[in-house]
């Protein structure tokens, strides 16, 4: 299955599953520090809850995808310019933009290191990439320890810090920083957590095979029907993979 075809049936409910737009503004105060003077392109903008984010702060934000559906949610909260279109050849004319942003999307690429060549190509001298990336992580609870035990049943992910670190590097881009940093906040009680799973919601499901998520699915249901309190939310602070790169001046 493309990206697109994937993205566009995930649409309706994306928001719901991922944090909406809480976790969007989140996430944009992680970025927006980072960012060089100028407006911003979201690569893979999705349902727009971090583009919006990034507006609320000020900056003047455009957004690509691939995934016409996840551009009709976007449009909807965010009056910025949307495009469709594909990471791997942006829409953008050479050294057009200031900031080129990947929010747990450039694994979604063919290919990381073109992904970010691309980047560079229509970055201005001084622009900068800022990628937010790999598995979330959070201290234990009851919920993260199974959701831990799901992680570790995926195949691995392309990116990973010193994977994305080459890509850029390969792309000509010079390293400003890379750490594993506060992202953003959320809450969930394992009763919703089982409708996710249930529905086919969590993004864990959808990277492992069809008949690989059967497998899985019952074990885990199993402990998350077990916990207690099955309808008290927990909250968690989950911290991902922070790269901010630059081209060359
Ligand atoms: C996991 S979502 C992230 C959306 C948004 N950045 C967020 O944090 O909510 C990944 C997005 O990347 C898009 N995508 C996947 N491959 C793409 C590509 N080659 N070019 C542009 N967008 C792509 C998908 O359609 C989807 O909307």
């Amino acid at each position: 299955m493309t990206q697109s075809v994937k993205f566009d049936k995930l649409a309706a409910t994306y928001d719901a599953a991922r944090g909406g737009e809480g976790r969007g503004h989140m996430t944009a105060a992680t970025i927006s520090p980072h960012l060089a003077p100028g407006s911003v392109l979201e690569v893979g903008v999705g349902t727009g809850v971090v583009a919006a984010g990034l507006a609320a702060l000020g900056h003047t934000v455009r957004g690509v995808d691939v995934s016409q559906p996840m551009l009709e949610v976007a449009a909807k909260r965010f009056d910025g310019e949307l495009l469709l279109g594909d990471g791997m050849a942006l829409p953008f004319e050479d050294a057009s933009q200031d900031n080129v942003v990947y929010v747990h999307a450039l694994h979604l690429m063919p290919d990381m290191a073109s992904a970010l060549s691309e980047a560079a190509r229509v970055l201005r001298p001084g622009g900068r990439v800022v990628v937010r990336h790999g598995d979330p992580v959070a201290d234990s609870d009851d919920l993260v320890l199974i959701l831990r035990q799901v992680q570790g049943m995926q195949p691995a992910r392309p990116d990973e810090p010193a994977a994305v670190r080459t890509a850029a590097e390969v792309a000509g881009l010079q390293m400003c920083q890379q750490g594993l940093e506060p992202e953003y906040e959320s809450g969930m009680s394992p009763e919703t957590f089982i409708a996710l799973i249930v529905n086919r919601q969590v993004p864990f499901l959808q990277r492992l095979a069809p008949e690989r998520a059967a497998e899985v699915v019952e074990p885990i249901l199993k402990q998350l029907y077990a916990l207690p309190e099955p309808q008290r939310v927990r909250r968690q602070a989950w911290s991902c993979w922070l790269t901010v790169a630059q081209k060359q001046v």
